[in-house]
C-alpha cells in the first residue's frame, strides 16, 4: 500500500525536543514533518530555566537573540528565597543561576552565552517558527497511533483529529519526542529503569502583581515552608515567576497515594493565598493541573529506525531545571547524525552513538533532579519542621531561631548550612556543562580521562580531550570578537589548528566531507589576543582538534603532524571511525 505522505524524518511532538529536532534538521536541509496532538503549542509555562549549553545550541541554530529578547534575564533570576510565605518571614536566600559573583565569573569564562528564564510557552513558538521558516512541515491536531518499520524506513499511522480519520506517513526515520507518556517509546519497546509516580504535584498558573514581595529580591523561585509543604511535591511549596512580577506558577504537592485533589478554582485560590500570605493582593487563577514526580530513564534511546528524545527517554521533576535543556540537547546530538547518514556521508552505525552518548546523561539528570528534592528536607529539619505537628508548632519552631540561646544559634547555623547546600540545585554549573561523551564517534587520543579538580556537579572544567565540548575562548578576526564556539557548528565538522598546523588544514581540505578549517595565531584568520585559547587548547600550536557539528571534540592530536601524509592518514582514519566506516 502506498503511503499517503513521504518524508525523510517524521517527528512526533512539538515540545522542546521535537521543535528543536525539527529546527536542527531544517537548518541542515533535511526534509522533516512534525505531527503534534493539539491544535496549539504549549499553553502553560512548564520548563523555563535555560542553561548556557542550551543557549549555545540555540546560538548555533540562529535563535539565541530572539530567545534573549523574550526571556527574563539572568540578573532577575537569582535571589532564590526560602520563606514562610511571600509576605511572611524570610528564612534565607541562595544566590542562584550564576548570580553568585564567583559563579558568575565561571559562567562568563565558560561560554559566550548567558543563562535565562524562557518559559516553555514562549520557547516553543521560537523554535517551531524558525523550523517552519526553514522547511519543516507542521501538522497540528495530528496524533501518532502506531508504526511498523522495515529495512528502508518506518510507516507511521497518524490520526487527523479534525477529520477523524487516519492516514500513513512513510519516513526514513522516526523521532518520538512525544513527552513523558511517550507512546513511541512504548511501541519501540525502549527498556526503562526507575519508576513513575513517585510523588504528586499540582501546578497553578495565576496573575497577581507581587512586585511588593519580589522586586527587592528578584528571583525565579520562592520556596515556601508552610504546613503541608512536605507532602508530595518537589521538596517545599514553590512560587515561580513566569513574567516579573505579575505572572506566576505555584507548585504544591499532594499525597500521591490519596490521589489528586479536586482542582476547583476555590482550591487553587486557597493554595495561592497560603503561599502569598497576603489576602489583599488581587489574584486571577488561570489554570491548574496535577502531575506526578517521576524518576525514570531509558537505557536505550532507539530501536532500528526509531529514536526517542526528551521526556520520552528521561522523566524527572523540574528541580535543577534540566527538562527542556536536556531535551533540546538530545535532539541537537541526534540531528547532525541523521543528516550525515541520510546524505550517505556516514554509516547508520553513527546513529548507535546517540544512545551511547545521551543515555548516561539522561540517567545522570534524572538522578540529580530527584536528589535535589531530598536535599530540601534539611531546611525543614533545621526548623524541626519535618515531624507531624500542628501549624502552631511549626510557627513556634520557626520563631525559636530568633532567641538569644545557644540552641537558637545552632539552629541558625543549621538553617544557613541547609539553605547554602541547595547550590546543588540552583548553581550546578558542572551538571550544565561537564558532559563528556564516550562512543564510537569519539576517537581516544591515548590520554587518561582528566577527571575533575573540583566537585563536577558544581564546577565546570573545560577540556579538549576527545569527548568534551569545545571550550569557549574569546578570539578575534580583524575588529570582530567571537567565541571559539562560533567557529564550529552549522552542521559541519571543523578542524582547529594554529601556526605550524598547515598539514592538518590541507588534510582537512582533502577530505570528501566539507570541513571548516580554523587557524588561530598571530597574523592568521583568527587571533588569540588574550592568550585564552593557548591556555585551553590542550595542544601545541601546530596540533589539531577535529570538532563535530555539535561542538564536541572528536579527535585531538597534541602536536604538529610530521608530514602531509601523516596528517592525512590520521585524519582520514579518525573520520572513518567517527562516521562509522571503520
Ligand atoms: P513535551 O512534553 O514538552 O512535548 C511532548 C509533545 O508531544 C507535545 O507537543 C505533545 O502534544 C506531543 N504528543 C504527545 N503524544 C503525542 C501523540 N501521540 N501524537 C502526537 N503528538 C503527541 N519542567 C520544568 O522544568 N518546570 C516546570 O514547571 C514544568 N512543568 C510542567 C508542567 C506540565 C503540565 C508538563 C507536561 C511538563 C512540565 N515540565 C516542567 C516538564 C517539561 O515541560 C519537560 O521536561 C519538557 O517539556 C520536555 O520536552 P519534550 O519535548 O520531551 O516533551
Amino acid at each position: 500500500v502506498e503511503p499517503d505522505v513521504v518524508t525523510d524524518v517524521l517527528i512526533v511532538g512539538s515540545g522542546p525536543a521535537g521543535a528543536s529536532a525539527a529546527l536542527a534538521l531544517s537548518t541542515y536541509g533535511v526534509p522533516n514533518i512534525v505531527v503534534t496532538r493539539h491544535a496549539r503549542l504549549a499553553d502553560t509555562p512548564r520548563a523555563h530555566i535555560t542553561n548556557q549549553r542550551t543557549m549555545e545550541v540555540l546560538r548555533d541554530l540562529g535563535v539565541e537573540d530572539e530567545v534573549v529578547a523574550k526571556a527574563t534575564p539572568q540578573h532577575l533570576m537569582g535571589d532564590t528565597t526560602f520563606c514562610t510565605s511571600l509576605a511572611g518571614e524570610e528564612l534565607g536566600r541562595v544566590r542562584s543561576w550564576g548570580n553568585d559573583p564567583l559563579v558568575q565569573a565561571a559562567h562568563e569564562l565558560a561560554s559566550p552565552t548567558r543563562m535565562c528564564d524562557m518559559p516553555q510557552h514562549l520557547m516553543e513558538p521560537v523554535l517551531i517558527d524558525a523550523a517552519v521558516a526553514r522547511g519543516t512541515h507542521l501538522r497540528f491536531s495530528t496524533v501518532y497511533r502506531s508504526f511498523v518499520q522495515d529495512a528502508d524506513g518506518v510507516t507511521v499511522t497518524v490520526e487527523d483529529r479534525l477529520r477523524g480519520d487516519t492516514y500513513t506517513i512513510r519516513a526514513k526515520y522516526l523521532i518520538g519526542a512525544d513527552g513523558g507518556r511517550s507512546q513511541v517509546a512504548e511501541d519501540a519497546g525502549l527498556p526503562m529503569g526507575g519508576q513513575m509516580g513517585v510523588a504528586g504535584s499540582i501546578n497553578i498558573v495565576f496573575d497577581a502583581d507581587l512586585t511588593k514581595y519580589t522586586a527587592h529580591r528578584p528571583s525565579t523561585l520562592y520556596w515556601v515552608l508552610a504546613p503541608g509543604a512536605t507532602v508530595g511535591g518537589i521538596g517545599a511549596g514553590l512560587v515561580r515567576c513566569v513574567r516579573p512580577w505579575n505572572e506566576w506558577l505555584i507548585v504544591w504537592g499532594y499525597d500521591v497515594t490519596a490521589g489528586a485533589p479536586d482542582l476547583t478554582t476555590e482550591y487553587a485560590e486557597s493554595v495561592v493565598r497560603k503561599l502569598i500570605g497576603d489576602d489583599e493582593i488581587p489574584v486571577t487563577v488561570k489554570s491548574s493541573s496535577a502531575w506526578t514526580v517521576n524518576e525514570m530513564y531509558a537505557q536505550t534511546y532507539s530501536n532500528g529506525r526509531v529514536f526517542c528524545a526528551g521526556d520520552a527517554t528521561h522523566r524527572h521533576p523540574p528541580s535543577n531545571g534540566l527538562g527542556s535543556n536536556t531535551s533540546i540537547q538530545d535532539s541537537y546530538n541526534l540531528a547532525w547524525k541523521l543528516k550525515l547518514v541520510l546524505d550517505g556521508t556516514a554509516s547508520p552505525r553513527l546513529l548507535d552513538t546517540y544512545t551511547a552518548e545521551r543515555a548516561p546523561i539522561g540517567r545522570q539528570i534524572v538522578t540529580r533532579a530527584n536528589k535535589s528534592i531530598g536535599e530540601t528536607a534539611p531546611v525543614f529539619e533545621a526548623l524541626d519542621g519535618l515531624a507531624p505537628q500542628t501549624p502552631e508548632q511549626l510557627w513556634a519552631n520557626i520563631a525559636a531561631r530568633k532567641d538569644a540561646t545557644e540552641a537558637a544559634e545552632k539552629q541558625r547555623a543549621r538553617l544557613r548550612e541547609a539553605i547554602a547546600f541547595k547550590v546543588y540545585e540552583f548553581n550546578a554549573h558542572g551538571v550544565d556543562l561537564n558532559q563528556r561523551y564516550t562512543s564510537e564517534a569519539i576517537v581516544p587520543d591515548g590520554t587518561p580521562e582528566p577527571g575533575f579538580d573540583r566537585d563536577p556537579e558544581l564546577y565546570h572544567q573545560p577540556s579538549t580531550r576527545p569527548g568534551a565540548r569545545l571550550p569557549h575562548a574569546w578570539i578575534t578576526s580583524g575588529t570582530r570578537t567571537l567565541s571559539t564556539l562560533d567557529t564550529v557548528g552549522q552542521g559541519r565538522f571543523t578542524l582547529i589548528t594554529g601556526i605550524g598546523g598547515d598539514h592538518w588544514t590541507r588534510a582537512a581540505e582533502a577530505q570528501d566531507l566539507a570541513i571548516t578549517t580554523v587557524v588561530i595565531g598571530p597574523g592568521r584568520q583568527y587571533e588569540d589576543p588574550y592568550g585564552d585559547w593557548a591556555r585551553l587548547s590542550g595542544t601545541a600550536d601546530g596540533g589539531a582538534l577535529l570538532v563535530r557539528p555539535d561542538g564536541f571534540v572528536a579527535f585531538r592530536h597534541a602536536t604538529a603532524a610530521a608530514s602531509a601524509e601523516e596528517a592525512e592518514r590520521l585524519l582520514t582514519a579518525a573520520l572513518r571511525r567517527i562516521l562509522g566506516h571503520a
